[in-house]
């Protein structure tokens, strides 16, 4: 079964009531092919007005965040009943702002994982190596021991999107050259394979996310095992639009 292209919008914390509005009108309006996925994820607070205003069949809404509880005393928390009650389909864990800043360990990313699964909520889950890893070498152990605390728990791989997002290259500026994300996302899948079988493998798309933009994403477009982007800075801008047409 073909993987079916994947794009992702992070406007991380970024955007207003108007400036999402544009964002939105913008896709509403282009002309996007058929065969894509856009999954748009903006600050929590904009959840309910981007739902509202999608209307490009292509184009979903996610959240940035869920905790691995429903309801209760967690102040400040997005809850996965509550996204899903305001329309969200997907949401994006473990970025690497959320391990950074927010002190997110792979235990923690993978229990928000499980749980947002067995509520019916589909996973964005991000996974990449620092600076000083990839200079060590060992991007390939970082990337796999935060797929196995995922993997400890969750069984049942088919509602889940991997992102490759090397740290270094998110709002840097330096993408990782295609070819090097394709040898890492082949890894990864070989690594899948070994851990869940041939057919999780082959179906999981594994995104490639860090300084995408409109000029560098059809440079990726034959890469056997980049099955699309996870998009930051460049998914409040205009080519948005054109990294979603890259594959075309
Ligand atoms: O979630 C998106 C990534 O952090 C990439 O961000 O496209 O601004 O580098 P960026």
């Amino acid at each position: 079964m073909a993987r079916t292209f994947f794009v992702g919008g992070n406007f991380k914390l970024n955007g207003s009531k108007q400036s999402i509005k544009e964002i939105v009108d913008r896709l509403n309006k282009a002309s996007l092919p058929e065969n894509v996925e856009v999954v748009i994820c903006p600050p929590a607070a904009y959840l309910d007005s981007t739902v509202q205003e999608v209307k490009a069949k292509q184009v979903t809404v996610g959240a940035q965040n869920v905790y691995s509880k429903a309801s209760g005393a967690f102040t400040g928390e997005n809850s996965v009943d509550q996204i899903k009650d305001l329309g969200a389909k997907w949401v994006i864990l473990g970025h690497s702002e959320r391990r950074t800043y927010f002190g997110e360990d792979d235990k923690i990313v993978a229990e928000k994982t499980k749980f947002a699964l067995d509520n019916g909520v589909p996973v964005i889950l991000c996974i990449g190596e620092t600076f000083e890893e990839k200079n060590a070498g060992i991007t390939l152990d970082v990337v796999e021991r935060q797929l196995n605390a995922v993997i400890a728990q969750v069984k049942d791989w088919t509602n889940v999107v991997i992102a490759y997002e090397p740290v270094w290259a998110i709002g840097t500026g330096l993408a990782a050259t295609a070819e090097d994300a394709q040898d890492i996302h082949a890894s990864i899948r070989k690594f899948l394979a070994g851990k869940l079988g041939e057919k999780v493998a082959s179906e999981t798309r594994i995104l490639y996310g860090g300084s995408a933009n409109g000029a560098n994403a059809s440079s990726f477009k034959d890469k056997a095992d980049v099955d699309g982007f996870l998009v930051g800075g460049a998914s409040l801008k205009p080519e948005f639009v054109d990294i979603i047409n890259s594959r075309n």
